[in-house]
């Protein structure tokens, strides 16, 4: 049998990576590079959607030259993406209009108040799975077609393009302002708060309610078939799948059976668990969204829990303190101690997202005395991932009824042993870790090769699937308890701040 290769692009919140995968699903090679985070102001977060596609455009440059690799032996290219970031581009010059607003900007929190009126927070729940809150893509176009001069009037004349970074990056690798392909696939489209999860098309009511022209919109279409194909450095490749972030993890994990979940840890965390082929409403602050959609089948939906800030978290702890120099350096000075000291770190950086969805909420540390040393609150940083992933497992609990058995795990995070022993020790159950742990690239790479023959169903992919680690849980429940009940008082202290 001759290799074929399929390439993904993860376009992720603080970098771009490009990983060519052969037909085993194994790494081939990997190119990876940063991109600017811009803070105009507190709780806004931007980033600059040209420089997103020249990194883009670099990454597939060094990935395939690593792997030695011609274009035509590259079978088929997947997309996959930091969800919800917004970007609107002039259609003539495909020059964005501004730049890109970012999941984590909280800007949008007052007009997300002032729409949910009197219904509150769940007005378009029923239609979309999400509750208002400024996470979500819809209100922030909103808001730059309400912010940048003249905009308004040239996207309802159909002259701008909306898109989350799916669409941008698809657009550009099909030829730009030279006949590029304006889609996107469902798991992208239903976390702009416009996609009905039923119809799986735009819901001309939450457009008029958020008065967003359907002009801008991009074409809805599924997770993995040809969408086009690509112009300049991968000229001839078909651009076959896109899959936000987190979908492509479940995707890449092989959770394809209902009652099968998986958690990321990068810049923060996302846990879904796959619950087949009709949403579930959630009673207990999770998100019902799309799982993924393989051409013509029926689609997938999922629950998700997502926490915001868990791997920024320590970013924070680097950058901003200036505590520890490399993000490696956490577990060490963590492990120099037998415990937090009664620290609890409650990241509420951009508000708190599930289960409480709370725009209120702002970060805190509390639980200090003297004793308390840096050594402690690196502990106090890593348990706060931990924390907030069990919370998160409770409410799927409450919400589908699901004991979650063993939690699949991937992203940067895993590779912190401190951490994964505390998260298999606060949820009582065994973590596990795959052994291709860039589960997000692979599974934009299955849904692209689905798409284009290089695999034939999800039988054969879930058979690549193999464990690498295993953490056991070994604390008692007497000390569980008493420190879960330590971190929600902590949580209770992070709410209620005024601007
Ligand atoms: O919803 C936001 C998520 O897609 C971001 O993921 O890995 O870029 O932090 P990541």
């Amino acid at each position: 049998m001759t290799d074929k290769f399929v390439a993904a692009i993860d376009q992720g919140t603080t970098s771009s990576r490009c990983i060519i995968f052969n037909q085993d699903g194994a790494i081939v090679a990997v190119d990876q590079r940063e991109h600017r985070q811009i803070f105009p102001k507190p709780g806004w977060v931007e980033h600059d959607a040209t420089e997103i596609w020249s990194k883009v455009q670099a990454v597939v440059a060094g990935a395939t030259a690593k792997a030695g690799l011609r274009t035509d032996q590259i079978s088929a290219l997947g997309i996959t993406n930091q969800r919800e970031t917004t970007v609107l581009w002039d259609r003539a010059t495909g020059k964005p209009v501004h730049n890109a607003i970012v999941w984590q900007d909280t800007r949008t929190a007052a007009l997300c108040n002032q729409l949910g009126g009197s219904d509150g927070q769940d007005r378009f729940r029923e239609q979309t799975g999400l509750p208002l809150a400024s996470y979500f893509s819809g209100p922030k176009a909103a808001w730059l077609l309400d912010n940048v001069p003249g905009l308004r009037t040239r996207a309802e004349n159909g002259e701008i393009a909306f898109g989350t970074i799916d669409s941008w990056l698809i657009w550009n690798l099909t030829g730009g302002t030279d006949g590029g392909h304006h889609v996107t696939d469902v798991t992208n489209a239903g976390r702009t708060m416009l996609m009905n999860l039923e119809t799986l098309q735009w819901d001309s009511s939450i457009l008029s309610a958020m008065n967003v022209p359907e002009a801008v919109l991009p074409e809805i279409k599924s997770s993995s078939e040809v969408y086009g194909t690509a112009v300049g450095q991968l000229a001839g490749v078909p651009v076959a799948s896109a899959l936000g972030d987190q979908q492509a993890a479940v995707f890449g994990q092989a959770c394809y059976d209902v009652g099968t979940a998986k958690n990321t840890y990068g810049t923060g965390s996302f846990l879904l668990l796959n619950t087949g082929n009709r949403p579930v409403q959630s009673k207990s602050g999770l998100l019902t969204t799309m799982g993924y959609k393989i051409g013509s089948e029926a689609p997938v939906y999922c629950l998700e829990g997502a926490i915001a800030i868990t791997g920024a978290l320590v970013q924070w702890f680097r950058d901003q303190l200036g505590i520890i120099r490399t993000a490696d350096e956490i577990e060490p000075l963590a492990e120099s101690v037998e415990d937090n000291g009664g620290a609890y770190i409650v990241p509420a950086f951009s508000g708190l997202f599930a289960p409480y969805w709370r725009s209120d909420a702002r970060g805190v540390i509390t639980g200090l005395t003297r004793y308390v040393t840096k050594a402690h609150l690196a502990r106090a940083v890593l348990e706060a991932t931990s924390w907030q992933t069990r919370e998160v497992v409770d409410a799927m609990y409450q919400d589908s009824g699901v004991h979650i058995t063993t939690l699949k795990v991937d992203g940067g995070m895993t590779k912190n042993n401190l951490l994964m022993q505390h998260q298999a020790d606060v949820l009582d159950v065994p973590v596990i870790r795959p052994k291709v742990s860039e589960t997000t690239c692979l599974g934009a790479a299955y849904a692209a090769g689905l798409a284009t023959g290089v695999w034939n169903d999800l039988d054969e992919l879930k058979a690549h699937w193999a464990k690498d680690v295993e953490w056991t849980p070994g604390m008692t429940a007497e000390a569980r308890d008493r420190e879960y009940h330590n971190w929600r008082k902590a949580v209770e202290k992070s709410f209620g701040w005024e601007e």
